[in-house]
């Protein structure tokens, strides 16, 4: 029997599931990995979708919620080269976050910056990740380039508008209120849009002198999607990562053949841990010196004990928060 660990379990998945700590068997080191002492975890809309039972781990993977981590390494597979005992880290995680220990892939790891304390850390790799993967190599972002990103406010919005910022590139981010299109601005949006009032497919064209944007970053999904294609310039790239409002949409396919744009859908935690390991070291080589600097950095809404994942969940249901939600185990 492994020794035990507190974790954050889900009693009864679906609408009515609870989450509570619980002490479960501590996961088992296998060959390429880490055992990371968590100090503290990212909640993600992921985590949600987990709850309700419509979002499973992929085969392998800790049943636990919690796609992301940092903390210290307590242990390492002898056939990994790259960390240390006691090396400060941050990872992707397929799962497992919730937890006082979690095993991760070596390749799914990066070196915590000096000064970065471990609650911003946990909530740089789900979101960074998933937009440096979606908006600069799938989206193949250009120089001086225009992004649109719907929920300027989210873990994923504030990222992208700092990666985008930082890679000299405009953004132009969709928001459910005035306070929070303001915050948007002050990351570095160049445009902020209320979408329960103002018009994204305008603001697009207004930004970019008519053309259009060259990728778009979604997760509304169906409602969005006749206006996404139109906020796109030619040859654009619309990039899906979530179906917030919707999977079924009807459009004419004449929109994407005429204008040479390309529709393209992505997910993160279920791909090989060999792609991540690409993933992690492309995002390191173009983006790790800035988060070193302090130019990238999580933008942490608040910080609740780990007993208080609940809590942490409803106000990301309710989308009370700008940035991340960070649990303290
Ligand atoms: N495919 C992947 O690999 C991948 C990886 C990570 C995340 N994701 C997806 O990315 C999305 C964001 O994740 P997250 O963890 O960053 O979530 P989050 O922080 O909870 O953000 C969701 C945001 O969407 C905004 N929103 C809701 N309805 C909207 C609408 N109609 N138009 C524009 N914004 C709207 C919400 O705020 P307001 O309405 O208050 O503005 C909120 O800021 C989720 O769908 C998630 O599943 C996908």
């Amino acid at each position: 029997m492994l020794p035990g660990m507190r974790a954050i379990i889900v009693e009864n998945p679906g609408s009515e599931s609870v989450l509570r700590v619980s002490e479960v068997a501590a996961p088992e080191l296998v060959p390429g990995s880490l055992r990371v002492r968590v100090a503290a975890a990212a909640v993600n809309r992921a985590d949600l979708m987990q709850r309700q039972g419509m979002y499973p781990p992929p085969p392998g993977a800790s049943e636990l919620l919690g796609l992301e981590c940092a903390g210290e390494v307590a242990e390492i597979a002898s056939d990994v080269t790259d960390f240390r005992v006691g090396d400060r880290v941050m990872a992707l995680l397929a799962g497992g976050g919730y937890a006082e220990e979690v095993v991760v892939d070596a390749g799914s790891a990066m070196p915590v910056p000096d000064g970065m304390s471990f609650e911003q850390a946990a909530a740089v790799p789900e979101v960074f990740l998933t937009v440096f993967l979606n908006v600069f190599e799938l989206g193949a972002f250009p120089d001086g380039g225009t992004l649109l990103v719907h929920g300027g406010g989210s873990g994923i919005g504030t990222a992208a508008i700092q990666l985008v910022s930082v890679a000299g590139g405009r953004s132009v981010v969709t928001a459910g209120s005035e306070e929070k299109c303001r915050k948007c601005r002050e990351l570095g949006a160049d445009v902020a849009v209320n979408y329960r009032d103002g018009d994204f497919v305008a603001a697009c064209r207004e930004a970019t002198n008519d053309r259009g944007v060259d990728v778009v970053l979604d997760s509304i999904g169906a409602p969005y999607l006749e206006k996404n294609l139109a906020a796109l310039a030619m040859n654009g790239r619309l990039v899906l990562i979530g179906l917030m409002g919707g999977a079924k949409a009807e459009i004419s396919l004449a929109t994407l053949l005429m204008r040479r744009l390309q529709l393209i859908g992505s997910t993160l935690r279920a791909r090989p841990v060999a792609e991540k390991a690409a993933i992690v070291r492309s995002f390191w080589s173009r983006f790790g010196a800035a988060l070193e600097k302090g130019e990238l950095h999580a933008v942490v809404d608040r910080v609740l004990p780990l007993a208080e994942a609940e809590e942490a969940h409803r106000a990301m249901l309710a989308s009370e928060h700008f940035g991340k939600l960070v649990l303290r185990t």
